[in-house]
């Protein structure tokens, strides 16, 4: 059967990475997230004194640095999960802790640091077969990608979420400082000049505000078999 490229795009904490690494498990594609490239390179950049809370980021230095940062990612484990690696380090922990959250944004509306990132995402899918989730995949990354998802919640209800994966992971985090950050990248994701985050025309909207899991996966199903009927 032929495959297909599936962008998965949308707001944070929409619950994205859940449903396009499961979909890529069940029929069996390669899963990349793209949101956690822009993460190892805000952790690189926080580790080498180029980005934190109070001075902000350095984006003449981390443009500079840009060729010392590799990511790659360890292929899935039985429960589908990759781990990220940051120069030969595994920072799939590091990678999701509020500090990066905070500091992710600035430096992913750097175009220098997006070139660098998209490219890489196109190498993943030069073969197709791939699910890749994120906030440009449908319309800048792969624009002609045949099976494109737009990812919606309301803000309270994917800060819920997140609080609860943060809380899970054994994080200290308030539900109004998860709130806040979702609010902030949202507005700087949506307003960048650079590959903003918007829905491609060809999108279908997905809204799972009251969406078990197991719903959302039998719409990504049945909206994949249409494109690739058996
Ligand atoms: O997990 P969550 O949905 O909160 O975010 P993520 O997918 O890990 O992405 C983290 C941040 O990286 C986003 O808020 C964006 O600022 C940036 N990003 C981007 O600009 N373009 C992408 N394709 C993916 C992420």
């Amino acid at each position: 059967m032929n495959k297909i490229i599936i962008a998965i795009d949308g707001y944070s904490s929409s619950g994205k990475s859940t449903m396009a690494r499961d979909l890529a498990k069940r029929i069996g594609y390669v899963y990349v997230d793209s949101g956690a490239m822009y993460r190892a390179v805000t952790l690189y950049a926080i580790e080498h004194g180029m980005a934190s809370a109070e001075k902000g980021v350095d984006t003449e230095a981390l443009v500079k640095a840009l060729p010392e940062i590799n990511i790659s990612f360890t292929p899935a484990g039985a429960d589908g999960v990759q781990h990220t690696l940051l120069n030969g380090k595994d920072v799939e922990r590091e990678i999701r802790d509020m500090q990066v959250s905070s500091l992710v944004s600035p430096v992913a509306v750097i175009p220098e640091v997006r070139h660098r990132q998209t490219a890489l995402q196109q190498q993943y899918g030069r073969e197709k077969g791939i699910v890749m989730d994120g906030r440009d995949i449908g319309t800048t990354v792969f624009p002609d990608a045949e099976m494109k998802v737009f990812v919606n919640a309301s803000a309270e209800e994917r800060a819920r979420r997140r609080v609860k994966e943060l809380t899970d992971k054994g994080e200290k985090v308030t539900y109004e400082e998860v709130l806040e950050n979702i609010r902030e990248r949202d507005h700087i994701d949506t307003t960048r000049k650079e590959s903003p985050l918007r829905k491609a025309p060809d999108a279908v909207l997905l809204d799972n505000d009251n969406m078990t899991i197991a719903q959302q996966m039998q719409w990504l199903l049945d909206l994949y078999h249409s494109k690739c009927p058996e």
